[in-house]
């Protein structure tokens, strides 16, 4: 089994993302607002932003209307840089417009104070 420690948990506060890698392969590891790690590809699927350049953000509820926007899930979605695309970091890097669609995504577990991505 290939593994390699990513970063601390220290290095993310709830919120948060950083890049890392993983070999040869950028990762981005995320630390949603529960306070649990992720890691995916940290590549859009549209056209390849590097997503730790985007942020973490939450998505707006069915009540928002145009001009009063009712947010949710904060800390919970990735937000591309480039051109907006939406990622649902929970819910295995899924895009929330086309769920077909995610971020390819890495193993990951917490020892001690380190983020360790494995395949
Ligand atoms: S490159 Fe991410 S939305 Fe276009």
């Amino acid at each position: 089994m290939r593994e390699q420690v990513v970063c601390k948990t220290t290095d993310l506060e709830p919120g948060e993302m950083l890049a890392s890698y993983f070999g040869k392969q950028n990762v981005l590891i995320c630390r949603t607002s529960d306070g649990e790690f992720y890691a995916f590809r940290n590549q859009c699927t549209h056209q390849g932003a590097p997503l730790d350049k985007g942020m973490v953000c939450g998505a707006t509820t069915e009540e928002s209307t145009p001009g009063d926007y009712h947010y949710c899930r904060k800390g919970e979605i990735i937000r591309c840089p480039w051109h907006g695309r939406e990622f649902d970091i929970k819910n295995e890097g899924r895009m929330l417009a086309n769920p077909d669609k995610k971020l390819p995504g890495f193993k990951l577990r917490i020892e001690d104070d380190e983020v360790i991505v494995y395949k």
